[in-house]
């Protein structure tokens, strides 16, 4: 083909494999806005490098996968369980995600975490370098190289090493925080460090780039300039590149016969009754005991409104490893009881939460007969699952409930109605607002934000970085 090569390196591979047997897997899509964007992309001829999400010792068991891999155009990196442990379960997940998301550690972790800091990041650079040789395996010249998120971020520079000819960019999935935060970190400079050696560093927002560039200039001392940091003249060109989704595979989605069917079962089990949706990763980011509570708050003060509104709490079991995630599920679980408890009738009650993912068929269908969508997340990078319930909204022109500190409260903040998470009689009133929202001020604010979703998709996102990455090189050579 005459499209560009590039090699999508992320953690997380787009499938994520269970074993079945000596030789045999099962591949299951994997969850996630990382994923779920670089699945619409399809310019580019793409190969992705990452981590299955399974643990296989054996030769027989790695090649019988990679073979398997090879099929969906992705490569593995095998990580043994004691690297996943301190890499993925321990340093990105335990101490770089809650960072990044401004939610401290929790107070028993602290003091074991202090202690054992500094052998999870090694491992995280073991496991970065196991990365870059996999890269250094496929890599031919020529090839845009592209690294994702927070779990890589010693990756350019390993790349870099091996080849200072290879286009590397890094995008980070979620916020940057301010440099007040990041200067907690004991890893602060080298992290820093690595991803400068990237050409190009890229945020969703304009204050996450904004907060990259300010932690290099004070913690690292380099000069910040409106194209990015300047090293003794090498510059690290920085910017903002939101992204968005293939809406074309919901809009799509809906015709076919199995979702409006789907749609037809929840329309008749639901009827007469208002549909409020979350749908969310089972994790502390997204503020899920916030929404719920806020929900109990709108029940407590709206007496009428019991037995006309339903909440369907989609939340998909993730990180199970990880304690804190652990320590969340039996919260939510504890306060979902109480309030089905509480408010719920012989025949009905009023929160139905799921631990568990649906397929995207489901999911669309989910979609498009819901009434109000609540996004809550204390923070998130941007939050993709606001752009497709907007995206499967075109008939119904539900109202989207969004917090300000996702991403996606900068692109959908005229159209959502915004909320601060933190505070639940705010949110409790929103839902309120939203439930009786007439139908223009819906349809007003519908169309605004469905303009943007299908305007700013994925593809268009992609284009645009690797494009700024060829570009970036070039006028690096033309200084040199
Ligand atoms: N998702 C999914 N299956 C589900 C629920 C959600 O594939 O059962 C997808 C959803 O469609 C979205 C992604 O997971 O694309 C979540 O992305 P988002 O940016 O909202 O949050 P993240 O999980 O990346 O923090
Ligand atoms: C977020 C991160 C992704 C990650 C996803 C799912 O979207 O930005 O990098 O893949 O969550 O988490 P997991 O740990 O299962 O990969």
């Amino acid at each position: 083909t005459g499209k560009q090569r590039l090699l999508v390196v992320a953690n997380r591979l787009p499938v994520s494999a269970v074993r079945e047997g000596v030789e045999s897997y099962r591949l299951d899509i994997s969850v996630g806005g990382l994923v779920s964007a670089l699945l619409g992309v399809k310019e580019f001829d793409t190969r992705w490098i990452g981590w299955a999400g399974v643990n296989v010792p054996d030769d027989v068991g790695q090649r019988a996968l990679t073979k398997a891999l090879a099929e969906m155009r992705c490569i593995p990196v095998f990580l043994d369980e004691e690297i996943v442990n301190q890499y993925y379960n321990g340093y990105c997940n335990n101490i770089l995600w809650p960072l990044f998301h401004y939610l401290g550690l929790p107070q028993e972790d602290r003091l074991a975490t202090t202690r054992t800091f500094q052998s999870q990041f090694d491992a995280y650079k073991k496991a970065n370098q196991m990365f870059a040789d996999v890269v250094n395996k496929h890599y031919e010249e020529g090839d845009v190289v592209w690294c994702h998120d927070y779990h890589l971020m010693f990756l350019p520079k390993c790349l870099k090493q091996y080849n200072d000819k290879m286009k590397v960019g890094w995008f980070l999935h979620t916020p940057f925080p301010s440099s007040e935060i990041h200067r907690t970190l004991p890893s602060r400079s080298e992290l820093l460090r690595s991803v400068l050696a990237a050409d190009l560093v890229g945020f969703h927002t304009y204050d996450y780039a904004r907060h990259f560039v300010s932690a290099c200039t004070r913690i690292l001392g380099l000069e910040g300039t409106p194209e990015g940091v300047e090293d003794h003249g090498k510059l690290t060109r920085v910017a903002a590149f939101p992204i968005g989704i293939d809406s074309d595979r919901f809009t799509q989605a809906l015709e076919l016969p199995e979702v409006q069917e789907h749609m037809k079962e929840l329309k008749e089990r639901f009827a007469g009754r208002k549909v409020m949706l979350g749908v969310d990763r089972l994790d502390m980011i997204k503020g899920i005991p916030q929404k719920i509570l806020a929900f109990e708050k709108f029940l407590e003060e709206n007496s009428h409104w019991r037995d006309k509104v339903v909440l369907l709490q989609i939340a998909v079991p993730t990180r199970k490893d990880v304690p804190e995630y652990q320590k969340l599920t039996s919260q939510v679980h504890e306060i979902v009881g109480r309030i089905n408890g509480r408010f719920g009738t012989l025949t009905a009650v009023p929160i139905h939460h799921l631990d568990r993912s649906l397929d995207f068929h489901e999911l669309c269908a989910l979609y498009a007969v819901t009434d109000v969508a609540l996004v809550t997340s204390l923070r998130d990078g941007m939050n993709l699952v606001s752009y497709e319930f907007v995206a499967c909204q075109a008939s119904k022109k539900g109202v989207l409930i969004l917090s300000e500190f996702a991403g996606a409260a900068q692109s959908l903040g005229a159209g959502a109605i915004l909320v601060n998470p933190w505070n639940i009689t705010e949110i409790a009133a929103s839902i309120g607002y939203a439930l009786e929202m007439s139908a223009d001020e819906r349809e007003k604010r519908h169309q605004f934000n469905f303009k943007h979703v299908k305007t700013h998709t994925s593809q268009e996102w992609a284009a645009t970085f690797v494009s700024e990455l060829n570009d970036t090189i070039v006028e690096a050579q033309l200084r040199t």
